[in-house]
Parts: structure tokens; C-alpha cells; sequence
């Protein structure tokens, strides 16, 4: 191992040798997940937040089967938002008591899992939804989502300005539809953004949000039983930003608790559990220049690890790991996609010793929002395969592929293959609307 182990922290350190195992022996572009990591960040928040707050796994940071069993195993719910992430949800063993439904799409087969677990909770998202919802006589109970009346703080902000919830002065047309059907309304949830790493910010937007839910409780005249706050949680990605002050936010959430009772407090994080227990894998494969710096193409790409709603990590995240390079002066390096679109580029001007063909580079933090919200069809790469490591174990999550797996569930015309049927309806000549 020739990586300047110097300039690692020790969990670094000990993940690079095991990193490295994972790229030679499955290939890259990989994902790898330290599976002892999450479980320090779900020990984490036990440690600093009141018992009686429940924390959720939002699937949408990461919803691989694997990471799902470590979270649905060590005592968090599920937070789902999709057909897909409600079936891996059930798979994955969390509690149908301990899982929401959000999102403002709930499709028919969705609906159709719900009435299989009654005990799960929906987040209603707008008077719309609720007044679409009442026929379907389901027997969950629900939460109205309300739009946050205050400003967000996050990176990723869902303010008052955002498009999701009830706004608080449409609550009343809300109110006058709960005796009309549809699910009990049980409580609020409030979302303001995700990516803060200020205690001072996180405190703010569960304040707020908690605020909202109680205005929102007299208004519509309910008994809550749950208000789901959010969170929002950050996590550091590189160079000036500090570990969120967990201890800070579980002393304010200990007032809150008391605020919100009887409701129970529930919060919903993505990010923070898997984010900084993911690593992304690639592989040198070339040598370029851009801007006048010198730069390497690697073998994965944007389309694999996104830089998901403008986090700017090209810019502000650590370098990678040169995981087998030979010790050198560091030089500013750019790291360049596989792909052919200009804006592929994984890393700029960040510092890395000389680079050759064949060296794999390790991206940190890369545990949410990397594959799960990538534009993984692009050129029609196969999709990275996910390997899990637990100490001295490793296991393949996901397979590696060859590039044929894109022709997989795809019927060839010329072929005559895959359903084939005569438009039954009399053609009329629409109006043109547009
Ligand atoms: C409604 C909702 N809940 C939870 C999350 C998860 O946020 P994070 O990954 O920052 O914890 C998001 C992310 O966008 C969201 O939109």
C-alpha cells in the first residue's frame, strides 16, 4: 500500500487496505459500504438523542437491500417514498408500525402494498392527495405534510418557497375534508432541507417544524399522536466543515420532546447514517490535460456518483484516495469522468501524488446520494457493483455486470418480441391545447 497513510484518520487508514482488496477482486467502478461505520452512526444518535425520539432511514439516500437489513437490524424505521423502497423496506425487515410513506406520489402499487400493512403511517402531501386518498378506504392513519413557514437552513433547502406540504393557509380547506373519508389524520410532518451541519441551523428547523405541527394541530382540531420533524442532518465532506454537534441538537430535542407530548417526536435521516460509511471505487485508465492542469480519466464517472442537488463536491470535497500509487509530490490533479459529456468530472485541482493506468482512487462520503441518485443508464454503462465490508468480511451486494446487462427487460422490435397490441379506441383529432 503506497498511499500517504500520513494524511488519513485511522477509520480511513483501515478501510484503505480493504478498499483496495474489494477494487482487485471485483472491479471498478465499485461501491463499497463499511457496514461497522452505519451502525457507529446509528449508535451515534442513540447515544445523544432523547430515547424517546424515533429515527427513521430515509431509502431515498441509499436503498440497497444490504444497508436497509443493517439499519432495519439496529432499531431505526423506514422513511419510503416509492413502490420500490416500500417493497425493500418490508424485504429488509423494518417494522410496518415503523414505516412511513411519503413522497407526492403514491402509485397504485403502492396503495396496493399499503393494504398489506395497515400499520404503516402515510405522509399526506397536499389537500389534493388527501381528498384523492379518501375513496381508497385504507386502514393506515396519516400525517399531513405541511410546507415549512420558516426559512431553511440547509444546502439543500425546502423552505417556504419549496413545492411539497400543505401551506399553512390552505389547512382549513384541509380540515373541512377529514370528516369525508380517508385516512386519520394522526399528526404532521415537516421537511426543511437536508445537508446542515450547523447544531444552530438542525435546532432551528425542528423548532420550526415543530411549531408549525402544534398551529397545525389547533387549526384542524386533531389529537396528535406523532409529529415527524425531519432533520436534515449533514455530514462533512471536505476541507472547513465540522461533524454536526449532535449532543447541542439532542439538548434542544429534549425540550421538544416534552413540547410535543403526547405526540411522539419521529425524525427522518438519509445522509448522515450512510453517507460517511460509503466509499466509490474507480480506476485510473488515462491520462489527460484540462484547463491547464494535468489530469486522469478513471473508469467511473458522474452517472455513478452524482453530485446530487449541487453540493459542489467536484470543488469542495477531500481528494480520493490514491489507494496504490507510488508516494510522490502532491500536484493539483483534475479527475475526469468516462463519459462523454463535458461536465464529467469527478474532482478538480484536488491535490494527488503522480497517478499511472491501473491505480484505484477511493471517493469518501459517497455512502447516500451517489448510486441511488445517478443517471446510471447514461451510455449505457452497467451499473457498479456494491460490496459490503465488515471488518475483516466482505460480501458482494450487488453483482458486477458486463455490458450486456442494458439490454436486460428490453424486447427488440425487429424481433417481434414483448407485447404487441391493436390500438382499440376510435382515433379522433385532438385539439390542439399547447
Ligand atoms: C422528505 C424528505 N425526507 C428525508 C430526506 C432525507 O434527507 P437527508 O438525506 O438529508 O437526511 C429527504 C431528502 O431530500 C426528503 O426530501
Amino acid at each position: 500500500m503506497n498511499y500517504d497513510s500520513s494524511s488519513l484518520n485511522a477509520t480511513d487508514a483501515s478501510a484503505a487496505t480493504t478498499l483496495l482488496e474489494i477494487a482487485r477482486r471485483w472491479g471498478t467502478p465499485a461501491y463499497a459500504y463499511d457496514l461497522r461505520g452505519i451502525r457507529r452512526q446509528v449508535d451515534n444518535l442513540r447515544r445523544h438523542l432523547p430515547a424517546e425520539v424515533e429515527v427513521l432511514y430515509s431509502l431515498k439516500s441509499n436503498a440497497s437491500l444490504g444497508i436497509a437489513e443493517v439499519l432495519a437490524a439496529g432499531g431505526v424505521g423506514a422513511d419510503v417514498a416509492s413502490a420500490g423502497e416500500l417493497i425493500t423496506a418490508e424485504e429488509a425487515g423494518f417494522a410496518p408500525e415503523r414505516i412511513f410513506v411519503a413522497g407526492p406520489c403514491k402509485s397504485p402499487e403502492a396503495l396496493s402494498h399499503l393494504r398489506s400493512l395497515p400499520e404503516a403511517i402515510i405522509s399526506i402531501d397536499s389537500a389534493s392527495e388527501l381528498e384523492l386518498l379518501a375513496p381508497e378506504n385504507l386502514a393506515n392513519r396519516a400525517v399531513l405534510r405541511l410546507r415549512p413557514d420558516f426559512e431553511s437552513s440547509a444546502v439543500v433547502t425546502a423552505g417556504p418557497d419549496s413545492r411539497f406540504g400543505v401551506p399553512l393557509d390552505e389547512l382549513s380547506a384541509c380540515r373541512d375534508r377529514l370528516g369525508a373519508g380517508g385516512p386519520a389524520i394522526v399528526g404532521f410532518h415537516v421537511f426543511a432541507g437536508s445537508q446542515v451541519l450547523e447544531a444552530e441551523g438542525v435546532i432551528r428547523h425542528l423548532q420550526g417544524a415543530l411549531e408549525l405541527s402544534l398551529r397545525a394541530t389547533d387549526i384542524l382540531g386533531i389529537a396528535p399522536e406523532v409529529f415527524n420533524l425531519g432533520g436534515g442532518f449533514g455530514v462533512p465532506y471536505g476541507p472547513g466543515q465540522n461533524e454536526l454537534d449532535l449532543a447541542e441538537v439532542g439538548e434542544a430535542l429534549q425540550g421538544f420532546v416534552e413540547r410535543a407530548a403526547p405526540a411522539r417526536i419521529v425524525l427522518e435521516l438519509g445522509r448522515f447514517l450512510v453517507a460517511p460509511s460509503g466509499w466509490y471505487l474507480t480506476t485510473v485508465v488515462g491520462h489527460q490535460h484540462y484547463q491547464g492542469r494535468s489530469a486522469v480519466i478513471v473508469d467511473g464517472g458522474t452517472h455513478q456518483r452524482i453530485d446530487f442537488c449541487g453540493l459542489d463536491l467536484r470543488h469542495k470535497a477531500d481528494p480520493p484516495l490514491a489507494l496504490d500509487a507510488s508516494s510522490s509530490p502532491l500536484t493539483p490533479t483534475d479527475i475526469l469522468g468516462c463519459l462523454s459529456l463535458p461536465d464529467d468530472i469527478l474532482a478538480e485541482s484536488c491535490q494527488m501524488p503522480a497517478l499511472q493506468p491501473g491505480n484505484v482512487l477511493a471517493f469518501a462520503n459517497a455512502g447516500a446520494y451517489g448510486l441511488w441518485a445517478a443517471a446510471t443508464h447514461f451510455h449505457g454503462f452497467p451499473p457498479p457493483a456494491e460490496i459490503a465490508f465488515d471488518g475483516e468480511m466482505m460480501q458482494v451486494m450487488r453483482e458486477p455486470r458486463s455490458g450486456r446487462y442494458i439490454l436486460d427487460g428490453q424486447n427488440s422490435i425487429l424481433g417481434g418480441r414483448g407485447e404487441i397490441a391493436e390500438c382499440t379506441q376510435t382515433r379522433i383529432e385532438p385539439e390542439c391545447t399547447r
